[in-house]
């Protein structure tokens, strides 16, 4: 009876400190054809009625006990291996090398928009929104390009819907939008894509994107539009930046400029983007033309405003040294990743 005590808690120990292999060999050693129990069952025949009574049944219930013992030690370590594995093999979303692909960023032209935007925000500008499918009356009418003026056939216009409708050739529609809309005072730019039927090269694409800016109100003059445009120069290209206002003409504006900026490549010396001049154009301005005024029914004797619409690629060209249009457009990643 005392061998079985010990037996018992002998194999008790064991099992508590087992491992899934171990666990097979305590097995065997208690409870297998020659195990410690097996023997003293089989040594049974060797005593009285009596004891072979008690001693078997102690040794059966010791061998049920151990049975037992076993069966829950297996349960027990199943379930911590099954927890190691799923602790093992749970994934991490924070670590980035689970994600396949490469993080996106903005086109360069979109970013060249935002930034335009910014600095015309902090300069009191609203920033609106335009169509890119426009009627003859926005794209020229109200902007006093009547009908046969020789001045829609720069425009190289793709036609939609029979003639009705067309893909807008600049922004400046926007400005008829923003009047029909809005009353005076009126200070906003309306950033958008617009497109001309005309072959590309390395300085034209059929689609390419521009920025309206339009400001009206009572007493605006020539020289709130200089200032303000000077304002916005060096707050996008920096503060050294020398601009010049040349005469031009626009059929929206009258007086009508174009305003140049000292070549930022060469410094004014003369270079192959600047085409040898020093000075690269890069918008065109004036003050609202009557006529324009009157199309929306806006009392031109009372209000003034001016007018502006700038070529964002150009932008963008020149701010990064790029010397082909195309490149915008062909979604080469080797080109786009670099801003
Ligand atoms: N719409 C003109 C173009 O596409 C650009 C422009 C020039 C816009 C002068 C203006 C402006 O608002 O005043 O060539």
């Amino acid at each position: 009876m005392e061998d079985i005590r010990k037996i018992i808690s002998e194999a008790k120990e064991k099992i508590k400190n087992a491992n899934v292999s171990s666990l097979e060999n305590i097995k065997t050693e208690y409870l297998g054809k020659n195990g410690a129990l097996t023997q003293i069952l089989k040594s049974l025949s060797s005593y009285s009625i009596e004891d072979k009574k008690r001693i078997g049944s102690q040794a059966n219930n010791a061998k049920s006990a151990i049975e037992t013992e076993i069966e829950s030690k297996k349960e027990d370590l199943k379930k911590s291996f099954l927890d190691e594995k799923m602790r093992s093999e749970r994934l991490d979303y924070s670590k980035s090398f689970y994600f396949p692909f490469s993080k996106g960023s903005f086109h360069p032209i979109i970013q060249t928009i935002q930034d335009i935007s910014g600095v015309f925000k902090s300069l009191g500008f609203a920033v609106g929104e335009g169509s890119e499918i426009e009627t003859e009356k926005y794209n020229f009418e109200a902007l006093n390009i009547p009908e046969s003026h020789p001045a829609r056939d720069t425009h190289d216009t793709f036609y939609l819907e029979g003639l009705k409708t067309l893909l807008r050739t600049h922004t400046s529609p926007g400005q008829i939008h923003a009047m029909e809309k809005n009353k005076p005072p009126i200070k906003v730019i309306v950033p958008g894509k617009v497109y001309r039927n005309e072959a590309s090269d390395a300085t034209h694409f059929s689609t390419f994107h521009q920025v309206e800016g339009l400001a009206v109100d009572e007493n605006i003059t020539f020289v709130d539009l200089k200032t303000m445009l000077a304002d916005f120069i060096h707050k996008f290209f920096g503060s050294d930046i020398d601009i010049r206002f040349r005469p031009s003409h626009f059929q929206f504006t009258e007086p009508s400029v174009e305003v140049d900026m000292r070549c930022i490549f060469c410094k004014g010396k003369g270079c192959r983007l600047c085409k040898s001049s020093g000075w690269i154009e890069i918008l065109g301005c004036g003050m609202v033309h009557p006529n324009v005024l009157k199309a929306v029914n806006y009392d031109s004797e009372k209000y003034t405003g001016y007018a502006f619409g700038l070529g964002v690629e150009r932008i963008t060209m020149f701010k990064y040294g790029i010397d082909d249009i195309r490149l915008f457009y062909e979604n080469d990643l080797r080109f786009l990743k670099q801003f």
